[in-house]
């Protein structure tokens, strides 16, 4: 029975990330299409490495936006804010469920925030990293 119950939720759609819906799990699909594009031995993403991604502090982009978390903050079920003071909804999916749902201003806001903090673009398999521990917020 306690293994039962685990297998019941996943056919009923209850396990964790029960929040991406049709939009999200085709953009993590497009990344894991790309990363394995780019090696072949790719594994898989990682919600905890996506994490660990968000709230590092990175080298070679701009100065004052040195983390994802330099706009986007520690707690991405809370609001986050622009270097110019503008607010961001949370990163979370679950506060902000339109979130990740189209594509082209996924790649729009990956593409600059990754170069505002690596200068450089972020890898398919960083952005489907990032995506699969978002979307389980
Ligand atoms: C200079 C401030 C800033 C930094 C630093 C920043 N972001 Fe953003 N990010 C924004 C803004 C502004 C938006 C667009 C507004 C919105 O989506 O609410 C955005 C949007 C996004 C989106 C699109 C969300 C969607 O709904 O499609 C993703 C993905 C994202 N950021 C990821 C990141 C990652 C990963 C990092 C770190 C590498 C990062 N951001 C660093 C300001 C920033």
């Amino acid at each position: 029975m306690k293994r039962l119950i685990p297998a019941l939720m996943v056919l009923a759609g209850l396990a964790a990330p029960a929040l991406a819906g049709p939009a999200q799990d085709a953009q993590i699909a497009a990344y894991l299409t790309a990363a394995k594009a780019a090696d072949p031995g790719f594994a898989g993403f990682s919600a905890a490495r996506g994490k660990a991604f968000f709230m590092a502090d990175h080298t070679g982009g701009k100065p004052d936006t040195p983390s994802c978390t330099s706009c986007h903050t520690k707690n991405v079920t809370v609001a986050g804010q622009t270097r110019a003071g503008k607010a961001i909804d949370p990163m979370a999916l679950s506060k902000t469920p339109d979130r990740f749902s189209d594509p082209a201003k996924v790649e729009k806001w990956f593409g600059r925030n990754c170069n505002s903090v690596l200068g450089r673009d972020c890898t398919p398999a960083e952005k489907g990293d990032v995506l699969s521990w978002l979307v389980s917020q």
